[in-house]
């Protein structure tokens, strides 16, 4: 059996995405970004009146939950993994301010996580797979064949956020964006539904000061030492 699972967790804008994309496409494997799915739950939530005047409806949410449905659709001519939010591309959207200001308060509700949860280790069942996020290692894939926990300092990833939306022209300063990564850093680890944390068995990598082929060159070899 050459079915491989791969769990990528840690911070916000660390490079998970960008690393994950990469394995799979050197391991010619599927990639699934999770948190993509959760932005997805917090653009319907805003776009539906769920979440107003800085709160949650709840029950709401929980309610219209089964109406949501995502997806992937991998794009061969941008050879990017685009996200549909019943049936229409938005992976523009999710990427936005306002959704990355909520996503971490939905994302802690624990009904949301269940049903996240469920389809993630659906899309894991039959195909070899590379997914990133908070919780692969230690909740969705407990017994992934190589987890990986990667962090860099809040400054380094504030920067990061900042050159993209710079590239994106959105207005926003570099205090806010630093603001931001420590924030959702704070909910992300503090909440009480499965909080971001390091599995026991995963292996730490710090690419503050890698490149991507350094931190390529990292997994590959450590992948083999495990096969
Ligand atoms: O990875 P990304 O920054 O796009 O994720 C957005 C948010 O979704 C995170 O800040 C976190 O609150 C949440 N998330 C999560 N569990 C995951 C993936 C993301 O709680 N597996």
């Amino acid at each position: 059996n050459s079915k491989v699972v791969i769990a990528i967790d840690g911070y916000s804008s660390c490079g998970k995405s960008t690393v994950a994309k990469d394995l799979a496409k050197l391991l010619n494997i599927i990639f699934i970004d999770s948190g993509a799915m959760y932005r997805c739950v917090t653009l319907y939530a805003l776009e539906n009146n769920i979440i107003k005047g800085g709160g949650i409806d709840e029950d709401l949410l929980q309610k219209v939950l089964s109406e949501i449905t995502i997806s992937f659709k991998f794009d061969a001519q941008t050879k990017a993994n685009d996200t549909y939010l019943n049936g229409k591309l938005v992976e523009d959207k999710i990427r936005g301010l306002d959704v990355s200001n909520h996503v971490s308060a939905i994302s802690a509700l624990g009904f949301v996580r269940k049903k996240m949860v469920e389809l993630q280790q659906k899309m894991g069942e039959t195909d070899s797979i590379v997914m990133d996020g908070r919780d692969i290692g230690t909740v969705v894939f407990p017994h992934a064949d190589l987890k990986l926990f990667m962090t860099a300092s809040p400054h380094i990833r504030a920067e990061r956020r900042f050159k993209e939306y710079k590239e994106k022209n959105e207005r926003i300063s570099f205090e806010e964006v630093l603001e931001n990564v420590r924030k959702r850093d704070h909910i992300d680890e503090t909440r009480k539904e499965s909080p971001l944390r390091k599995a026991a068995d995963a292996i730490v990598l710090d690419n503050g000061e890698m490149s991507k082929e350094e931190q390529l060159d990292f997994i590959v070899r450590e992948l083999r030492n495990r096969k």
